[in-house]
């Protein structure tokens, strides 16, 4: 038998040469994997396997579990009885190559920033999907020794209460005392305003801010910052009547990450029209960023008035995001 329990390309890419290979008796997916499977090799004959089925081995028991959009529609997990060894696919996965087998054997720093990257940049926008499957996993009650994702290490012990634990806190998206503040930059103009806004809202006390500048950093890095950050500020000089194209190309993947509960503004720097700061706004609005202004602009070289604006808009941001998790 073989077992295919998530049909992207990165789990699924050599089933047409390892069915030729060994010939399997059947090969089993979940309902929407068998249609995900057909579409992806143009190949037949694959088994539906629902919630609740069993598969006997022989010596041992498969039960499968459908966790739709966790991350895809065709997404399930393959238990194994007599080992209490859950196999799930890209859940509590991570993009990590690791000689170590278990989460447990490698470094913690390293096991935390791998699984909270992985969770932001593949599955925050299916947060809803998740908690309500963290629930209905949990009424299943199923002792489970091992989780084995099929890519990343291992998770067992305590490890996997702690996966577990992480995922609701992150499908939850409770904003955190944390700033972003993202921004590319030309000639340094945007970058300054950058800075005095970060300044505003460290010396405000109390919110951890993190800058960001995307020429040095990958989208990824700031989708990873970004998840439970309560204040998300974007900069961008304008060039040709448009934002800089790494900015254009961080908001549009972020916006596609669907985060939620957001304080945050738009600051500019331009030459003689300007239009990054309102394209910058439209972005914001469609991640449903709550904006505390229109945000600012400056032309060409801040001055020290204008740095001084930046500083003021760094302490609004800080000071309503302290509001806001007051008030919760
Ligand atoms: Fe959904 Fe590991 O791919």
């Amino acid at each position: 038998y073989i077992v295919s329990n998530h049909s992207e390309m990165d789990h699924s890419g050599c089933l047409p040469e390892l069915i030729a290979k060994l010939k399997p008796e059947k090969v089993f997916a979940s309902p929407m994997g068998v249609k995900a499977l057909e579409a992806h090799f143009h190949i037949g004959g694959i088994t539906p396997v629902k919630t609740g089925d069993e598969l006997s081995l022989g010596n041992m028991t498969l039960s499968f579990i459908e966790t739709k959009m966790l991350h895809w529609p065709d997404s399930m997990f393959s238990y194994l009885k007599e080992e209490e060894l859950l196999f799930s696919q890209d859940a509590f996965g991570m993009h990590l190559a690791t000689s170590c087998l278990f989460a447990d054997e490698n470094c913690e720093a390293t096991m935390a920033h791998e699984f909270k990257t992985y969770f932001a940049n593949i599955l925050t926008p299916y947060s809803g999907q998740i908690l309500k499957l963290l629930e209905s996993f949990g009424q299943l009650k199923l002792p489970v020794k091992i989780v084995a994702p099929d890519h990343g290490p291992l998770w067992r012990g305590e490890g996997i209460s702690h996966a577990l634990e992480q995922y609701r806190i992150w499908s939850e998206q409770k904003p955190e005392a944390r700033a972003l503040v993202v921004y590319d930059t030309m000639w340094k103009s945007t970058a300054s305003m950058a800075n005095s806004i970060a300044d505003g809202i460290r010396q405000h006390g109390g919110i951890k801010v993190d800058v960001i500048e995307l020429s040095d950093s990958f989208r990824s890095d700031v989708a990873t910052e970004l998840l439970c950050a309560g204040i998300f500020a974007v900069g961008s000089p304008t060039l040709n009547n448009n934002l800089f194209p790494r900015t254009a190309d961080a908001l549009t993947y972020l916006k596609g990450l669907r985060f939620k509960n957001l304080l945050g503004a738009a600051f500019a720097s331009y030459g003689w029209s300007g239009e990054s700061l309102g394209q910058i706004n439209d972005a914001l609005k469609a991640m449903d960023v709550e904006l505390l202004s229109e945000g600012i602009k400056v032309k060409y070289v801040p001055t020290a008035e204008d740095l001084s604006k930046c500083f003021d808009l760094g302490q609004q941001l800080a000071a309503a995001l302290k509001n806001k998790l007051a008030a919760k």
